[in-house]
Order: C-alpha cells, then sequence, then structure tokens
C-alpha cells in the first residue's frame, strides 16, 4: 500500500525541523515540506538541506511575496483593519495564504494530512486549522507540539542530536519572532512582563526613536484605488515599494508598537510588533481617504474596518462574510486615488500634503476670504430644523413616576412645574 503522504508547514526552526521526523516515524509516512516566503529573513539560509536531513522527501520553497501583498496585506490595508484599533496584523493575515499553498501541494500531491508547527495556545492554530478545514474539508490537520511527549526546547534539542535532525548553530533568541514584509511580532522572555520596557535587543529592525536621525525622511506615497503604486511619483512594484518604506521608516523609528493584546483562545497577552511600512501606508492611505471619501462611507467604513480586522485576527479570512465584506470595500475605493506627502521624524508621522483628483475639498466652499461661495443665509433655516426635535423634546416638561407625583428634582431646565 501507498505510504501516508503529510504536508508540513516548515519554517526551519527547531520545532519543524523535529516535527518533520517525528511525524515520518509515527505515521509512517513520507513527509513533504512546505515552506513559504513571505520576506522572512530568519532560518531561510540551508533551508532545503535541514529540511530533507530532518527526513522530508519533498521540499518546496514557494515565493509568495507578491501574491502576500497584494492579495492579503493591500487589501486589509484598503479596509484600515487594525486589530485592536493598533496591530496591522503581518502574522495574522499570512496564515490563510500559507494555509491554501499548503492545500494546493496537498492536491498536486496526493496528500490526506497537512501539519503545522503551532502550539495549542496561540490563534495561529486557529488560523491554520480554520482556514485548512474551509479550503479542504476532506483534509486532517495534525498539530504535533499539541500532543507530542517534548516538554522544552532541551528534549526537542536531545532528540535532534539523537536523530541527526540538523539545528542552527546561532544563538537562539530569548524572543518568539516571525517576520514577514507587512511586520515582525515579538514575544517571550523579559516581554512576558508588562510592567518591563521591551530591552533595545528585542527589536529587530527600527531605531529607537532616542538613537534615529535628527533630520526628517519626507516620502510621497501615490495610491490608485487604494493601493500603493508610487514612490515620490516613480511607480514601483509592491515588493520594491514595502521594502523601501520598511527601511525608511526603520531608520526614523517608525512602527514600533507595544500591546496587550486579547486572543482569541482567551488569553491576554504582550507583544511587541515593528512594521515601518504597514504603519506608513496605514497613515497616509487614511490622509488619502479623509480628502475622497464621502463622509457617510467614511464613517460607516470604520465599523467594516473594526469586523474584517477581528475576521483577520480571528482566522476566518477564508470566510463569505469576509468576501462580502471586501466587495464593500473595493467599492469604497474607486476614487481613493491621489497622493500623500508624510513627513518621518524619530517615531513619528505627520502628513504633509495631500491631493487626489477626486478630492472633495473645495476650496470654493471651505475659504475664509472674498472667493467663498458657500451659502451662509442658509445655514439659518438648516440650524431651525436641525435642532428642532431637541427643542420639542426638552420643552415637554417633566417625567411622570409611576407614583403619578412629580418630582421636582427631574424636572427639565426650561420646563415650567405647577
Ligand atoms: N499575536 C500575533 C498574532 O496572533 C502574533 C503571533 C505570533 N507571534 C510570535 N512572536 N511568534 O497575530
Amino acid at each position: 500500500m501507498a505510504k501516508n503522504k503529510i504536508v508540513v508547514a516548515y519554517s526551519g526552526g527547531l520545532d519543524t525541523s523535529v516535527m518533520v521526523h517525528w511525524l515520518k516515524n509515527h505515521y509512517d509516512a513520507e513527509i513533504i515540506t512546505c515552506t513559504g516566503n513571505l520576506g522572512q529573513t530568519k532560518e531561510t539560509a540551508s533551508l532545503k538541506e535541514k529540511a530533507r536531513a530532518s527526513g522530508a522527501s519533498k521540499i518546496y520553497y514557494i515565493d509568495l511575496r507578491r501574491e502576500f501583498l497584494e492579495n492579503y496585506a493591500f487589501p486589509a490595508l484598503q479596509t484600515g483593519a487594525l486589530y485592536e484599533e493598533a496591530y496591522p496584523m503581518a502574522t495574522s493575515i499570512g496564515r490563510p495564504l500559507l494555509a491554501k499553498t499548503m492545500v494546493e501541494i496537498a492536491r498536486k500531491e496526493g496528500a490526506t494530512m497537512i501539519a503545522h508547527g503551532c502550539t495549542g495556545k496561540g490563534n495561529d492554530q486557529v488560523r491554520f486549522e480554520v482556514s485548512i478545514g474551509a479550503l479542504a474539508p476532506d483534509i486532517h490537520v495534525l498539530a504535533p507540539l499539541r500532543t507530542w511527549e517534548f516538554k522544552s526546547r532541551e528534549e526537542e534539542i536531545e532528540y535532534a542530536a539523537a536523530n541527526g535532525i540538523p539545528v542552527s548553530a546561532t544563538v537562539k533568541s530569548p524572543y518568539s519572532i516571525d517576520e514577514n514584509l507587512w511586520g515582525t511580532s515579538i514575544e517571550c522572555g523579559v516581554l512576558e512582563d508588562p510592567m518591563v520596557e521591551p530591552p533595545l535587543d528585542a527589536f529587530q529592525s527600527t531605531a529607537s526613536p532616542e538613537l534615529a536621525p535628527d533630520e526628517s525622511d519626507e516620502v510621497t506615497i501615490g495610491f490608485e484605488r487604494g493601493i500603493p503604486v508610487s514612490i515620490d511619483r516613480r511607480e514601483m512594484d509592491s515588493i520594491s515599494l514595502v521594502e523601501f518604506l520598511n527601511s525608511l521608516g526603520a531608520r526614523n523609528a517608525i512602527g514600533r508598537l507595544d500591546l496587550i493584546e486579547n486572543r482569541l483562545v482567551g488569553i491576554k497577552s504582550r507583544e511587541v510588533y515593528e512594521a515601518p511600512a504597514a504603519t506608513i501606508l496605514h497613515f497616509a492611505h487614511k490622509e488619502l481617504e479623509r480628502l475622497t471619501l464621502d463622509k457617510s462611507v467614511a464613517h460607516y467604513k470604520s465599523l467594516v474596518a473594526h469586523e474584517y480586522a477581528n475576521l483577520i485576527y480571528n482566522g476566518l479570512w477564508h470566510s463569505p462574510l469576509r468576501e462580502a465584506l471586501s466587495a464593500f470595500v473595493a467599492k469604497t475605493q474607486e476614487r481613493v486615488t491621489g497622493i500623500v506627502k508624510v513627513k518621518l521624524y524619530k517615531g513619528t508621522i505627520r502628513v504633509i500634503a495631500r491631493s487626489s483628483p477626486y478630492s472633495l475639498y473645495d476650496s470654493k466652499l471651505a475659504t475664509y476670504t472674498a472667493e467663498d461661495q458657500f451659502d451662509h443665509t442658509a445655514s439659518e433655516g438648516f440650524i431651525k430644523i436641525y435642532g428642532l426635535p431637541l427643542k420639542t423634546y426638552n420643552s415637554v416638561g417633566d417625567i411622570v413616576p409611576s407614583n403619578g407625583k412629580k418630582n421636582r428634582q427631574q424636572v427639565g431646565k426650561y420646563a415650567t412645574v405647577e
């Protein structure tokens, strides 16, 4: 009989390397590893050799950077989706793409199982499993880290040594780090104490505001339908544009975040984030929307952004509600075209200029000079009718309590009482 085939989400780190070997033995299976390149820089050296030495018989290393930005991160940007009004969700938004990629490989290879290396207390296990379940209900998902015998990193290292699994020689960081083009998530170690300020070594790319240059940097970002397309009026592909803003922002200490957040699994956790490009782009995009969106659309869209962020964070990207909200957002973005110029300085971003062919800013209406075309006299009637309900409400008078006696203290300020 043909062997079981398992597609393993492989990062190149200790957990997933041990997992490849462990699964091969426990399931008597052929292991196919899948690594998606979302722009991470750690553990990428000799990744294929490590996977092979851990027991993989087939190795996929797929460049997903463009798809990640254009089909996942940018739609979240257009929506203005920030989890708990702060986190641009670099980690969260990568999971549904990795899940989709693993399902595609499983189909191609005729595998019936997919395994991931997430722990049993995080959000990522939910995101992977719910996404895989939505895309391929027949595929069985394995999460060895929830059940296997290893109780510590040391025990995993021992197992690795005993079984010829290569472990990176580099000193292990005291933090758990997840990195991609859209941002970096950093937790564990001293960061578990919410009273401890993140030490300098927790940050992977950004300068501290205190150490950032004394001169500000200015940058002009061009958007088309809510998608960033140019820097300083030069068109750029998505990857170069995000890489450019990551380095410019990092140098100016942009995009750091120290967050106590609510995980889906009920735990409050503390995580530190760095997301220079995502932070600059969310800021600039919002400024362009201030100029181009109709007031009621802008106000309503913030409700959608809140819901959309929850859907991404909670693993429901591949859901009909997320798709329906995306259609709404795409409609709102039709006129979000133009440029926004921002100034970056020691951890702060300021908008200094913006323009759009669809700008709703009408200087003839806004000006306080002789050019003014706003009809001042129309305001009188407007205010009369606009304020009418409140006048009516407050002239009715007293609240009559259920005992029928009027209570003097509750009398409206302008009402009369007999
Ligand atoms: N809390 C973030 C999220 O759920 C990041 C999780 C991964 N963090 C990490 N340091 N490995 O999206």
